[in-house]
């Protein structure tokens, strides 16, 4: 009900406006006695993935919180877990606004940040600050003026710098923002990759005494032979999770909705299907080897069931969110 209302005052401002707005306003509210509009209970659904213990298994996805400003109020909303990021190993600004864009009737959302973030020696000093129980994974990216060909390095320097802090790590090749970056999903760059990634690991693990487990996050705009090389990597590699999906440069369930046209990736319900179906297949191809983590459109409990039917072990939500708020994780915790 509050949040319903709020919502159509939110929804008067510029999306961007918006965002920034309830961002500043919840690192603020957390603590004091405002937190009462979003702090609510939920029940325990405890459950193991990637070798951690999740109190339950409805996440927030990457890019809400990219500098991890606002942990503790995601916590306190009840989520089992929250994905910080993408972050980058230098601060950068991203693209040129306007880059955020609501697709209303279909409670969808058009994004062209560009991962726009204070770099990752900030993001680290908000995670150490953070107060909450729960999981938290840092997504990592590369900066923009990174070539691709040298982007594996930017991924190092950042599980370096996050690895003590972090729950899990999670590597971003599929935002559609930064030129190039998908290209990072395929053949040898991805083997290559992910060889580096889990020799890294193998480091850091022994000089912190502890393994933080690393997840791929794919896009859903894949071939199914694409999916097939994606999944025999991860399996090579020894990767522990994988993240489906990103979100889509598709605009087929959108056609003349207003923004249809706006570049940048799509998310929210005309991604629900499609992100299912990569999970499908990635299942498939898996076999139980490793875990998948779905995203996409979960907008009810019902959608983020037809994840994990689908194959996916923990979900994950941002454009529901957005549009129906901290209700929707008290009822898909509450009846998945
Ligand atoms: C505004 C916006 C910014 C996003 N930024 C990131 C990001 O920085 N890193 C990332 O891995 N995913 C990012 N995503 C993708 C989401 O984490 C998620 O994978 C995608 O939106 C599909 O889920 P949804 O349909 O529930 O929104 C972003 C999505 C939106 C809408």
């Amino acid at each position: 009900m509050f949040y319903r209302l709020a919502r159509s005052a939110i929804f008067q401002l510029d999306a961007e406006k918006a965002h920034d707005l309830a961002i500043k306003n919840l690192s603020r509210f957390t603590g004091t006695p405002l937190d009462l509009f979003y702090r609510q209970h939920v029940p325990d659904r405890p459950v193991e993935v990637m070798g951690i213990k999740f109190k339950n298994p409805v996440g927030l996805a990457a890019g809400l919180d990219k500098n991890g400003e606002c942990i503790d109020a995601f916590g306190a909303m009840g989520f089992g877990f929250v994905e910080v990021g993408t972050v980058t190993p230098r601060p950068q600004p991203g693209n040129e606004k306007p880059r955020l864009f609501r697709v209303i009737p279909a409670e969808g959302i058009i994004n062209r940040f560009g991962f726009n973030n204070l770099g990752v020696d900030n993001l680290v000093e908000n995670v150490k600050k953070a107060k909450y129980d729960g999981i938290i994974g840092i997504n990592i990216g590369k900066n923009k003026d990174t070539p691709v060909e040298k982007g594996a390095e930017d991924y190092l320097i950042c599980m370096e710098k996050v690895y003590p802090y972090a729950g899990y790590i999670t590597v971003n090749i599929s935002s559609p923002n930064t030129p190039g970056l998908r290209a990072l999903q395929y053949g040898e760059a991805l083997d290559d990759l992910l060889s580096q990634l889990k020799q890294k690991q193998k480091a850091l693990t022994e000089k912190h005494g502890k393994y933080v487990p690393l997840a791929l996050k794919i896009a859903p705009d894949l071939e199914d032979r694409e999916i097939t090389q994606i999944a025999q990597s991860l399996i090579k590699n020894d990767i522990d999770g994988v993240i489906a999906t990103n979100t889509t440069l598709d605009r087929a369930l959108i056609k003349d909705m207003p923004h249809c046209d706006e570049a940048g990736g799509l998310s929210g319900r005309p991604l629900q299907n499609r992100s299912t179906e990569v999970i499908r297949r990635l299942a498939e191809e898996l076999d139980g080897t490793l875990p998948i983590i779905g995203v996409g459109g979960i907008d009810s409990a019902v959608s983020a069931r037809e994840k994990m039917m689908a194959g996916a072990q923990l979900v994950q939500v941002y454009s529901g969110f957005i549009y129906h708020g901290p209700k929707l994780v008290k009822d898909i915790v509450t009846n998945i």
